[in-house]
Order: structure tokens, then sequence, then C-alpha cells
């Protein structure tokens, strides 16, 4: 047998099975021929939450969860977010490729002149309630887009371009109206004439000035939070994206399937929950009283753990290091002390070391939202802004992949056996409740 393979007896026919090891995974589609069952579907692999699944080969992001590694097409995130800007990071991870400054320029021009939406748009956004959440506006206005660019169905090349472009294009400016809507305020038009973050700022922030001038620093470090937060690998939100378009729908509906993914707490809507803890514990005396809950299960130390990094969120270290910068440009927040001595505490707890659990990429990019204006229920709506263009490049890659079929699981069915409908008055009185 090949040394890179495993050999497995079925011991219930004393059988043998060579299967391939390749890129430090088997393929589970070779338990198939083992223990071939009535409908020829043999051995399954069982793995709720694919939390040893790979779903894809990429060649997008590469996490190295154990060392704290973060590479977006090879270059490392420290380097990008030192170095690069959003958008220049968007080409990176949709074409492979830093982009030539020829290149760039057009790329620029492309997306600052599809950042405007159908006015159609503004009347959704004027049917929400002032309070609804803006994640929940986001969902329904991205997928929405789809109606107003039915081409988007077609799978051509150049109609898939145009389609990238303009859900990186429209994302803040749909993310600001729902802003603006919460506050009752008119909207704020696109100004070409600033960058994309700029021009995002612009949209959120303008009120009576001619022409809004974002502050340097805030607009320095809304790009890196952006940059750290633009693709992941196959999170959850990633692993949404791919499931919806495996079907091949318009890029907006599977982009939609991944805001409403993001917008769960123990995903993007995490960095929202992280607040919410912090404003709870309120000073740094209270914090042995909530570690306790923490520990017995009554509450979750929200920015903290992760699927992949058993070590600290290399992003978080960026973002903790950026935090200082922002604070000496506006208010410092109350609740970074509060942050800082409950991660001490967190990174010295057997608890918490025991179960490698470190501060991920929301613990602290949710102080920074704070005080540069944001409300907390827009925190993950500047996550979804940003992981658009990982979101794409992953749906891209999906679409180009020979081996992806459209997605579809198998099941272990454990429920009743077959049995005969009853008429309503002969069914037994102590019938289960559902639930
Ligand atoms: C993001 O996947 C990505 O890449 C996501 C992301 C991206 O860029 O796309 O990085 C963005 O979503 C970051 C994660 C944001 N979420 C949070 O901060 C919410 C709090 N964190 C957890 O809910 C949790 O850590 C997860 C969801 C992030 C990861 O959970 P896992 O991998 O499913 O781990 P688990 O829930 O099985 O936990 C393992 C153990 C458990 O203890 P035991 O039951 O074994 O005793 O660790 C405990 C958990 O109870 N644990 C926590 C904890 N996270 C895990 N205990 C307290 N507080 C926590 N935050």
């Amino acid at each position: 047998m090949a040394s890179n393979s495993l050999t497995i007896t079925d011991n219930s026919t004393g059988k043998v099975y060579g299967i391939p090891i390749t890129n430090g995974a088997i393929r589970a589609m070779d338990l198939r021929h083992i223990r071939t069952g009535p409908d020829d579907f043999g051995l399954l692999s069982y793995d709720p939450a694919f939390m040893n699944t790979a779903s894809t080969t990429s060649r997008i992001t590469e996490i190295d969860g154990d060392r704290g590694i973060l590479r977006y097409r090879g270059y490392p995130i420290e380097e990008l977010a030192e170095r690069s800007s959003y958008l220049e990071v968007a080409y990176l991870l949709l074409h492979g490729e830093l982009p030539t400054l020829g290149q760039m320029d057009e790329w620029v021009y492309q997306i600052t002149h599809h950042t405007w939406i159908h006015e159609n748009i503004k009347k959704f956004m004027d049917g929400f309630h002032y309070d609804a959440h803006p994640m929940g506006m986001l969902v329904s206005t991205v997928g929405a887009l789809s109606t107003f660019y039915p081409e988007a169905r077609q799978g051509d090349a150049e109609t898939r371009r145009l389609q990238i472009v303009r859900l990186i294009a429209k994302m803040p400016t749909l993310a600001a109206f729902a802003f603006r809507h919460s506050l009752g305020m008119p909207y704020a038009y696109p100004d070409n004439g600033l960058s994309y973050v700029g021009n995002f700022l612009n949209m959120l922030f303008k009120t009576t000035e001619v022409k809004y001038q974002p502050n340097a620093t805030i607009e320095r470090a809304l790009e890196v939070l952006f940059i750290l937060h633009a693709d992941h690998e196959q999170n959850c939100s990633t692993n949404a994206v791919r499931s919806v378009g495996s079907s091949r729908v318009d890029p907006y509906s599977a982009v939609a399937g991944g805001v409403a993914a993001l917008y769960g707490p123990l995903h993007g809507g995490a960095n929202e929950e992280v607040l919410r803890m912090l404003r709870g514990i309120g000073a740094q005396g209270r914090i042995p009283e909530f570690i306790k809950q923490v520990k017995e299960g009554k509450a979750k130390l929200m920015g903290f753990g992760h699927r992949v990094y058993k070590n600290y969120d290399p992003r978080a270290r960026i973002i903790k290091r950026m935090a200082d910068e922002v604070f000496e440009v506006t208010q410092p927040s109350p609740l970074l002390p509060v942050a800082q001595e409950l991660e001490r505490i967190a990174l010295e707890d057997e608890y918490f070391v025991s179960r490698k659990l470190y501060p991920n990429v929301d613990f602290y990019s949710g102080l920074i939202y704070q005080a540069i204006g944001f409300p907390v229920e827009m925190f993950p709506v500047l996550f979804a802004i940003a992981r658009t263009s990982g979101w794409l490049s992953q749906w891209q890659e999906l679409l180009a992949d020979p081996e992806q079929k459209i997605a579809r699981p198998r099941q272990i069915y454990l429920g009743q056996g077959m049995r005969q409908y009853v008429e309503m008055g002969k069914r037994e009185e102590d019938a289960p409740e559902i639930g």
C-alpha cells in the first residue's frame, strides 16, 4: 500500500480497503465503497457543523490556527494592513495578484462609478420601522438588487465581473442609507471625489457642509478594519454564500445568504454582542462575577474563541494596536479598561487557557466602531461591507471549480419508521407535544 494512504479493514466482512490521502485529507466518497448499502451509498462520514470536513480546495486565504497566521493569496495580513488599501486587497482576493498601477486605476474607477443605487431601493428602506436592525435591512436590500439586474443570472465572465463591481461598490451605499434611515436623516449621496472609505464616511455622517472631509485617522482605521475583515476562508457566512451560490443563483442572492449568516451572534454579530457584554459588566470590579457566570455556562465571553484560531487571532492584535490611534482623535472608550482587564484575566485563567480561547477579530473592533460614532447595530454591517470582496472571491472560485456541484449533504435518519395515517378522532390522547 502507498505510504500516503490508509488501510481500512471492515470488521463485519473482513474486507480491506486502501484509501489514498491527498493534501492531508481522504475523500469522503472513497468511503462510499465500504459496506455498499441498498441504494449503493455505503459508509457515510458524519461531521455536524463540519468540525473536521474540508468542503472545497481553495487558493484564496490561508489560516494557520495554531500559529495565528492569516494570509490573503500568500501575503501576510500584517503587511496588507500596514501598506495596502481595501480596494487593492479586494482586487488581490478576486484576481489572485496585486494590481499594477493601471489595473488599480481602472478598478477604482469601476467601483467609484457604481456606488449609486436605484432610487426605488430607497422605498424599501423607507418601508422599515425606524428601529429596524440594519442587518435585516441589508439582507433584504442586497437580495432585492437581484431584481434590478436580472442579467446577473447569466453565467458569462463579463456579466459576473460587472455584478462583482456593483456589489462591492453598492454595499457601503446600502449600509449608509440604512444608517441614515435609523436616524431619520435624509440620505447622503456618494461623492466620487473621495476614497472608497472616505465616501462611506461621507454618506454616513455628512450634514450641512458643502463637501464632507473625512478625518484621515478614522478613514485609515476603517480602511484597515475592512482589510482585516475581507476574507477568512470557509467561515460560516462564506459557507452560506458557497452553498447558495452552488445552485447557480445570481450573486446578489448568494451574498444576501452570506449577510444573513453573518447576522448571527456567534459570527459577525459577535462584535455587537461584545459591546453589550462590556456594557453589562460595566466596571472592572464586576469582571470576576461575569467570569464566574461564563464558567457556569450562563454567559459566553463574546469576542473570544474561534473554530480555527487556537492562538491569538492576528487580526485582534492589529485592531488592539490601532485602537489607541483612533482614541487619540475621538473620545477614548470608557469600556476599554474593562475590555483590557477582561482580556488579562481570561488569558491567565485555566478555564479559557485549557479551551484555547483567545480574543478574536470581534473583541476590540466594536470599541473602535463605537468611538467613531457607530451604534452597535451597525457593527455587523461594517463586517458585511468588508467581507463582500471575500464572499465574491469564494463564489467566483466555486463556479470555476469543476468538482463543485450543487451542495446537497446526506443525513443519518433516526426518525420514525413507516406508519399508517390515523383519523383525527382516533389518535392517542397523550400524543407528544411538537418541538
Ligand atoms: C467570527 O469562522 C471564522 O473564521 C469566523 C470569523 C471570520 O472572520 O469569518 O473569524 C468571524 O465569527 C469570529 C467569532 C465571533 N464569535 C464570538 O466571539 C462568539 C463567542 N465565541 C464562541 O461562540 C465560539 O468560540 C465560536 C462560535 C467562535 C467557536 O465555537 P466552536 O469552535 O464551535 O467551539 P465550541 O463552541 O465547541 O467551544 C469549545 C469549548 C466549549 O466548552 P466545553 O463545552 O467543551 O466545556 O469552548 C467553550 C465552549 O463552551 N467556548 C466558550 C467560548 N467559546 C467557546 N466559552 C465561553 N466563551 C466563549 N466565547
